[in-house]
């Protein structure tokens, strides 16, 4: 609302009028769905506008440039299943009402769990994808056409299994994110409890592996996010990663050398779960995210608060040496949260539960971190069932 009117609004004690956000939600059964949340004080209403297909039969993930307002859809559908060779990567650009318009497309070897672009000048030449299954990296240069064929593909290996034998079997590369200077892509290995590094040639999007970091023996890391005690300076730089296995966060000391490849030095893991509580049986940690001085987790089918209702957790960040403390665990208000985001304003939190296949929003203040009750819900699609590969897939802010 324009400054002025909520000036006139305040002094005539009117009630505040709703302020509407947009979101996009990705699930497994094939489509990706635009959403519109409209919020008034402490109550809001979450409503899809429109679903797209075309992100293959399994959409996993979602990256969206918001400079250009290109949305990345990633597809998990052809790793291993029956009947099913290949998946697919999608472009779509984000029409100004929220819908999707369908702009690209790339064959891929299928199964990839997460992607990220990365490269060129600005950012966004190329775009790198993690394979869970076939234990790859592999890169594509953008924009995306029915031609293109994989830049590279990174394979790892392992000698013999980690601690987790039954999920250690072999690398399991999980997710791949840039680094806040764009010059380095990192890739949460949950099956050799590494975060391999790569660096990045901007011009050809070659990527070099470098050293790895090397995670606690079975910590089984999966995702990862940076923080910086001065935004935009790597001063001080951190990365956390969520470990999927050990049910933990850890934090790093992120250095970058004058020349060569930025290097990990793990230096705390905190667990998922308050002082004197463990992980439930069939537990596993999914997904964290920054804001401000704060970080948060989600545990998946913990059921702290309910039968289908699991948990997220807020550390606090030092500001000066990126230590976290744990704070406090709440409602997700999901059933395996397998994803969730943080508006820009830090103001709200979308939860995607996956099993319960719903996007939940949860008030945040930004200045405590804290996280309120539940503003708005909406069921998306159909539910997933416990267990399986299933439901809702991925959310994100459209911002
Ligand atoms: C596997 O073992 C060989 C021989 O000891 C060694 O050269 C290689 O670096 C090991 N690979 C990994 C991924 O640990
Ligand atoms: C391996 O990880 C799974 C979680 O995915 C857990 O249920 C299981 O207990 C772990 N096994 C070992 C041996 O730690």
């Amino acid at each position: 609302m324009p400054r002025l009117l909520s000036l006139v609004v305040a002094a005539l004690g009117l009630a505040p009028a709703a302020i509407a956000d947009k979101l996009l939600a990705s699930h497994y059964s094939g489509k990706v769905y635009s959403l519109d949340l409209t919020v008034s004080g402490s109550t809001g209403t979450l409503k899809s506008t429109s679903s797209t297909g075309g992100c293959g039969k399994m959409p996993t993930w979602l990256t969206l440039d918001s400079a250009t307002g290109t949305l990345y859809c990633f597809d998990e559908s052809g790793a291993g299943q029956q009947g099913v060779s290949g998946g697919v990567v999608t472009s779509y650009t984000v029409n100004t009402d929220g819908s999707l318009t369908q702009t690209g497309q790339s064959k891929t070897a299928g199964g990839e769990v997460h992607g990220s672009f990365y490269g060129g000048s600005t950012g966004t030449g190329f775009v790198a994808m993690a394979e869970y299954d076939a234990s790859t990296v592999t890169t594509f240069k953008l924009p995306l056409t029915s031609s293109n064929q994989a830049l590279q593909k990174e394979k790892f290996t392992m000698n013999g299994s980690g601690p987790n034998k039954s999920r250690q079997d072999k690398p399991h590369p999980h997710s791949v994110i840039t680094d806040p200077t764009g010059k380095f892509l990192l890739a949460p290995d949950l099956g050799a409890d590494l975060v391999r590094v790569f660096s990045i040639d901007a011009s050809s999007g070659k990527l070099t592996a470098c050293a790895a970091g090397q995670a606690g023996g079975g910590d089984g890391p999966r995702h990862g996010a940076f923080w910086s005690p001065k935004p935009g300076s790597t001063t001080g730089q951190m990365l956390y990663t969520v470990n999927e296995l050990g049910n933990s966060v850890s934090a790093w000391k992120v250095t970058y050398p004058s020349s060569g490849c930025l290097t990990l030095a793990k230096s705390q893991t905190v667990s998922t779960y308050p002082a004197g509580k463990s992980a439930p049986a069939g537990s596993k940690a999914a997904e964290l995210h920054v804001s401000g001085n704060f970080l948060y987790a989600v545990n998946r089918n913990d059921k702290t608060f309910g039968a289908k209702e699991d948990s997220i957790v807020t550390y606090s960040i030092d500001a000066t040496t990126g230590a976290i403390t744990f704070v406090e665990q709440t409602n997700a208000h999901a059933w395996y949260p397998r994803t969730f985001a943080i508006n820009k304003a830090g103001t709200y939190v979308a939860i995607g539960g996956q099993t319960s296949s719903n996007v939940a929003i949860i008030q945040r203040d930004p200045t405590t971190g804290k996280l309120g009750g539940l503003v708005a819900n909406l069921a998306i699609a159909t539910p997933g069932t416990d267990g399986a590969e299933d439901g809702l897939s991925a959310v994100i802010w459209d911002e």
